[in-house]
């Protein structure tokens, strides 16, 4: 099932259509990485998921449940860090969990036995500072230990990594990783190794809708590349296959590319095996997910 389903949402803010029929299905259990350059509408779009931004068009439903502008029942299913979180800095982090536990109702005693949970879980269980002196990271953790607080189906984190150095989005991603058993997680980028390495599922946001979207494994055979590598274990090689060969580049010393075009692959093995080279490695080219972010941008 998913859980979370959008269709047809359309936005405009004054003359500006940001969103323009945007469909997006996030399946149970997911990581999910919702990829789009600065300014496509990610915020725009997790807004309206919650309930608080007022669209034009479409549908949306959480859990199966459709959400409402104003309304915030279908907000009991979602947690949500945004991407500039505020605290109160005066608290510390047990102490800004409990406050937040006291707002959103439960027992106080269950309250504290999942805060403490949550703050082990993000690495803050022995953290007794106050939180005017966390540094970025800190706060980021703290935030999604927040937004885990009611054991919400779907955790939404707007740009969790963002603004953080190499040490500290590893720590974020391996938190996501983590929770995965207990959530589905949905989290915007612009950071495509950050998604490399975390995420099941991934969108493309661009022009004002998903261009592209599924399972990362799928995505990236779909949209695989023609392109091969062939690393020679001679350099006198090297010259004899580009003779031979009009449409290889050299890439390296030991290495040309071509593109499978009319038989070029057989055409190449069939000189390969004739025995007049003697190859070191020959592979297909796997997108990356850079390079297919930027095929779709550039169209
Ligand atoms: N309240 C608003 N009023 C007018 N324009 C807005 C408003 N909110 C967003 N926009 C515009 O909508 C577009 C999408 O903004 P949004 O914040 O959703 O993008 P984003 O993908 O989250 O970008 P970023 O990566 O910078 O966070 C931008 O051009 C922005 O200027
Ligand atoms: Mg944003």
């Amino acid at each position: 099932m998913d859980m979370l389903h959008i269709r047809g949402l359309h936005k405009r803010f004054g003359d500006k259509e940001v969103l323009k029929g945007l469909n997006l299905s996030v399946p149970e259990h997911s990581v999910f990485g919702f990829i789009g350059k600065n300014g496509a509408g990610k915020t725009t779009t997790m807004k309206a998921v919650l309930g608080l931004l007022r669209t034009d068009d479409g549908e949306i439903m959480v859990g199966g449940e459709k959400v409402v502008y104003g309304q915030t029942s279908s907000n009991r299913f979602i947690g949500y860090l945004p991407d500039v979180p505020e605290f109160y800095p005066f608290m510390t982090a047990p102490e800004y969990l409990r406050f937040c536990g006291e707002i959103t109702g439960g027992k106080r005693s269950e309250n504290e036995k999942r805060s403490k949970e949550l703050l082990e879980l993000v690495g803050l269980g022995d953290e007794t500072h106050r939180i005017r002196g966390f540094s970025r990271g800190m706060k980021q953790r703290l935030g999604i230990a927040q937004a885990l607080l009611n054991r919400p189906r779907l955790l939404i984190c707007d740009e969790p990594t963002s603004a953080l150095d190499p040490v500290g989005r590893k720590e974020i991603l391996d938190i996501l990783l983590a929770v995965r058993e207990q959530t589905t997680v949905l989290f915007s980028t612009h950071i495509l190794s950050d998604v490399e390495r975390i995420c099941t599922d991934v969108a493309f946001l661009n022009d004002g809708v998903v261009s592209i979207q599924g399972k990362l494994s799928d995505v990236k055979s779909i949209y695989r590349s023609d392109e091969y590598l062939l690393e020679v274990e001679r350099k006198e090689d090297i010259q004899g296959l580009m003779r031979a060969f009009r449409f290889m580049r050299q890439r390296a010393d030991y290495v040309l590319a071509f593109h499978e075009k009319d038989h070029a692959l057989f055409d190449v093995l069939r000189y390969v095996t004739e025995g007049r080279v003697s190859l070191s490695k020959l592979e297909r080219v796997e997108p990356t997910l850079e390079s297919l972010f930027m095929e779709v941008v550039e169209k």
